[in-house]
């Protein structure tokens, strides 16, 4: 018999972080505040509505600018990676780490987003980050940005809706690409590029009170979210140019659509739902817009305002490969009424009856990454690369231990089905980064005790705490993941 090939013997095995939730040190080294600096901590949050959640308004913003409290704006205080990252780097290389998948935070290096010249001390820092990576033989995967932009992206433009807004990021990727080119190879433009829908202030500076009437405001997310793709064009081009070799990714949230039943009008739907997600990756991939986008937009009056070269800087730099935070699946119909609605990672779908759910509803479904990487690999025949994917959870230390075998059989499952999408169903997968492998401020709520990583830090959701870092249970059994290949999780 045939024996199955594993998992690739360069396959890159590690971990994600993101600096908005794991940095702190909001306003050290010159650092300006970004869009995350000023959001709130709701831990009474409705999570089937996480919509009321993402407002926010220009007083808010201001009153977050005035005060200093870390308390309730939690992702400034983080997991103070800032003050930790060469104990946290020493305990990614402990678990055989090959890649450490990170951002960088734009206003450590524009402050104002406009500034003159970078910030030497921001710039400095993540040369330090990086010649720590680089002491381990980790390859560092740098998303340029995640929920992160500078917050003048909103105080002094309309955020990403301003076409000025292009020429900054640019700015930075040269910087950055110019700064880092002997230790940076692996690159993301936007984590999760889709999401300037779901919470257009924190992906894109956009404020619903910028714009005169609700109309104006949707074009204007469409505007932004067709600068983001110029701007992650040009982002690939430079890289490229300045870095030969590197290989420049885009990022999607992806989720698997089932039809709530068979009934055709059903699978039309969950039909449907998946192109909203994929305008995103056909275009970044094709290099062009998909003709069902161009559809929806005559059909809702939306006019994109192009210059005369975006057209051809799109199909010029299409991305090397598609990466994709992979969190749970959901369900879609035709009619919804009676049908229970469940939370999800920013969006809520209907409930579906054959998955459990973590405590934040969120539903738990490893097959659906199986089916997942298929559907991706089989549109685009370009590597993937899992770049988050994760069990948030309640975490209890007893007797200086974590105990976290919920965490283990979820990780398990899911490069369960990975390795199944590689051996049985041939897609080409680069790579897996376990979301929050130390834990850091959730994204969604604001909250620390919603914890993903297998290293435990001692702060809670009010940023009480001593910031210990402790291994969890799950810590030794990636180790031992990682030093097996995966090949463990065959038998
Ligand atoms: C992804 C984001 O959507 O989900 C991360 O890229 C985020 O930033 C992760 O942390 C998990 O979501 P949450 O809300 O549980 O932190």
């Amino acid at each position: 018999m045939l024996e199955k090939k594993g998992f690739p013997q360069d396959f890159l095995w590690g971990g994600a972080t993101a600096a908005n939730q794991i940095e702190g040190g909001w306003n050290l080294g010159g650092k300006g505040l970004s869009v995350a600096d000023v959001a709130k901590l709701k831990p009474d949050v409705d999570i089937k509505n996480m919509s009321e959640h993402w407002k926010i308004t220009l007083d808010d913003i201001r009153a977050a600018a005035k005060s200093s409290d870390t308390v309730y704006y939690p992702k400034r205080h983080g997991s103070d990676f800032y003050h930790h990252y060469k104990e946290d780097i020493a305990l990614m290389a402990e678990m055989g780490f090959k890649v450490y998948r990170m951002s960088i935070a734009w206003s450590r290096i524009f402050p104002n987003l406009d500034d003159e010249e970078p910030n030497e001390e921001g710039l400095a820092f993540y040369d330090k980050v990086f010649e720590e990576l680089q002491k381990y033989q980790i390859e560092p995967l740098v998303t340029m940005s995640h929920y992160e932009p500078p917050l003048a992206l909103a105080t002094k433009y309309k955020g990403w809706s301003d076409r000025k807004v292009i020429d900054y990021f640019v700015c930075f990727v040269e910087t950055i690409c110019e700064r880092y080119k002997d230790k940076v190879k692996y690159w993301i433009t936007f984590n999760e590029i889709d999401s300037i829908i779901r919470h257009p202030f924190m992906t894109g500076g956009l404020l619903r009170e910028q714009f005169d009437t609700e109309t104006e405001y949707e074009h204007s997310i469409y505007q932004a979210m067709h600068h983001q793709f110029v701007a992650s064009a040009l982002a690939t081009g430079i890289c490229h140019k300045i870095i030969p070799g590197s290989k420049v990714g885009c990022m999607i949230t992806k989720q698997t659509y089932y039809p709530y039943t068979c009934r055709p009008e059903d699978v039309l739907e969950a039909q449907l739902d998946a192109r909203k997600l994929y305008a995103f990756s056909d275009t970044q991939v094709f290099g062009e817009y998909p003709p069902y986008l161009l559809k929806m937009y005559e059909e809702k009056g939306i006019k994109i305002k192009k210059e005369a070269d975006d057209d051809r800087i799109m199909k010029a730099y299409p991305v090397d490969y598609v990466s994709f935070s992979y969190y749970s699946s959901s369900c879609s119909a035709k009619d919804k009424t009676n049908l229970s609605i469940n939370p999800g990672n920013t969006a809520s779908s209907i409930k579906n009856p054959y998955l459990k759910a973590n405590e934040w509803g969120w539903q738990i479904d490893p097959t659906g990454l199986r089916i997942s990487l298929i559907e991706l690999y089989d549109r685009y025949h370009k590597p993937l690369f899992v770049v988050e994917n994760g069990l948030g959870a309640k975490d209890e230390v007893l007797h200086g231990e974590v105990n976290d075998d919920y965490r283990i059989a979820y990780m398990k499952s899911h490069i369960q089905a990975m390795y199944d999408a590689v051996t049985c169903d041939g897609v080409e997968l680069m790579g897996y980064t376990c979301w929050g492998c130390i834990d850091l401020v959730s994204n969604s709520t604001n909250q620390m005790d919603k914890r993903y990583g297998l290293i435990y830090v001692d702060c809670d959701d009010f940023g009480n705490g001593s910031y210990k870092r402790l291994k969890k249970k799950s810590f030794y059994w990636y180790k031992e993941l990682i030093r097996c290949n995966g090949e463990n999780i065959a038998k």
